[in-house]
């Protein structure tokens, strides 16, 4: 008997980045030297702080349901941690803690965008955007980038607006570029809500991981009176490599994180208690893990970017931010990302992500998450493969 599916489900594509890493996981299984650079997550381990806590709260009995929208030391952590990281305050009923920044993004966007609604959206974009916008039945409009130094240019982003666009989804330190929005671009997009009536959705969930002289700037300290119309995006996966204990957060608008809660309370309740002590745990005592593991990527991405910069046929902007280098393949003789991607990983084991997961064709993502020794191999491999064409 065929199950009947909804339309809904039917629209919805799998996630690509899960999409490769499964594929490489299976030739790894059947003994093949696969190295992947696919991943979305840090390769550290979670910071000592964040797994004392979580013992912690076992040892405590902290094992029932939670208040829906978290527990209230964790809503001050943050609150305390954007009052001294960005001087902004927020008051508990302002926060929500979700089971990762990609369900607080789903309950946004549930919460946001009604039938045929527009958001505007820079590409290239992390993949989960436009499927979650879609599932709302919105509409998504992508602006392309990739001429303007992966940096959303006025005329594009105006021209992208209608009489239908809500608001827009920002994403610096960006997902696959590795782009840092300046002050100048915040500027300019927080001036284009403002005199649209737009929201902004603001996902800095990278903003600990920047490099060289680059300076991550949250958009409403450019744009302090656009308060009541940012909703910020953020969480402990990235900064703090906890992605496994599923922990991730929105600042905004009361009203907004009032829906948000009650959605949350119908589709998930709170999310794990044990995680959200860990959460507390790190918040308040792993900045020096933080700065450390920084460094480290950043070590990494320097030499990533030697080593392809000896690479012919191939070219990337240099990623002042989180830790992807996004290469375009298009001067090789497999101009077809896909196709390059499925080929170079067939052929070298080296398991890379095409930009076409993110609305960008012709470029592919490499994330230097992995060791030195992996980074050195895979180019070296990528560099014999792009050789042999
Ligand atoms: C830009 C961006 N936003 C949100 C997320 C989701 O993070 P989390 O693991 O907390 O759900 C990711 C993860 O890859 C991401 O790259």
């Amino acid at each position: 008997m065929k199950l009947k599916i909804s339309k809904r489900a039917e629209k919805i594509s799998p996630s690509a980045t899960f999409a490769v890493a499964s594929l490489a996981r299976e030739l790894k299984a059947s003994g093949h030297p696969v190295l992947s650079f696919s991943a979305g997550e840090p390769d550290f381990s979670s910071p000592k702080s964040a797994i004392d806590a979580a013992h912690s709260a076992i040892d405590r009995g902290e094992t029932h349901y939670t208040a829906n929208s978290g527990v209230p030391e964790l809503k001050r952590a943050i609150a305390d941690y954007y009052k001294n990281r960005f001087g902004l305050e927020y008051a508990p009923k302002e926060i929500i803690v979700s089971g990762g920044a990609k369900q607080v993004l789903y309950e946004a966007i549930q919460v946001l965008v009604d039938d045929s609604d527009e958001v505007m959206l820079p590409a290239p974009a992390w993949v989960s955007y436009v499927e979650q916008i879609q599932i709302a039945h919105g509409n998504a409009v992508v602006i392309d980038t990739a001429d303007t130094g992966f940096v959303p240019a006025k005329p594009e982003v105006e021209r992208a607006l209608s009489s239908k666009t809500v608001g827009m989804i920002i994403n610096s330190p960006n997902n696959p570029t590795g782009a840092v929005y300046g002050a100048r671009t915040l500027e300019m997009l927080a001036d284009v809500a403002r005199s649209n009536d737009l929201w902004i959705v603001y996902d800095e969930i990278y903003e600990r991981l920047v490099y060289g002289g680059a300076k991550h700037l949250n958009i409403l300290q450019v744009a302090p009176d656009l308060r009541d119309r940012v909703l910020i995006i953020n969480g402990v996966s990235k900064a703090y490599s906890m992605t496994g204990w599923r922990i991730g957060y929105a600042l905004g608008p009361g009203e907004v994180i009032a829906r948000m809660d009650d959605m949350q309370s119908h589709m998930a309740s709170n999310p794990s208690s044990i995680s959200q002590w860990a959460s507390v745990g790190a918040i308040v005592q792993a900045e020096d893990d933080v700065e450390s593991r920084r460094a480290e990527f950043e070590r990494r991405r320097d030499i990533l970017l030697s080593l392809l910069g000896e690479v012919k046929g191939i070219s990337l902007a240099c990623p002042d931010g989180a830790f992807y280098a996004f290469i375009d393949v298009r001067g090789t003789k497999i101009p077809d990302d896909k196709e390059f991607c499925r080929r170079v990983l067939e052929e070298k084991y080296v398991a890379l992500v095409p930009g076409d997961a993110f609305f960008a064709p012709g470029f592919v993502r490499m994330s230097y998450a992995c060791s030195e020794g992996d980074i050195r191999e895979g180019v070296s491999r990528v560099k014999e493969f792009i050789e042999s064409l």
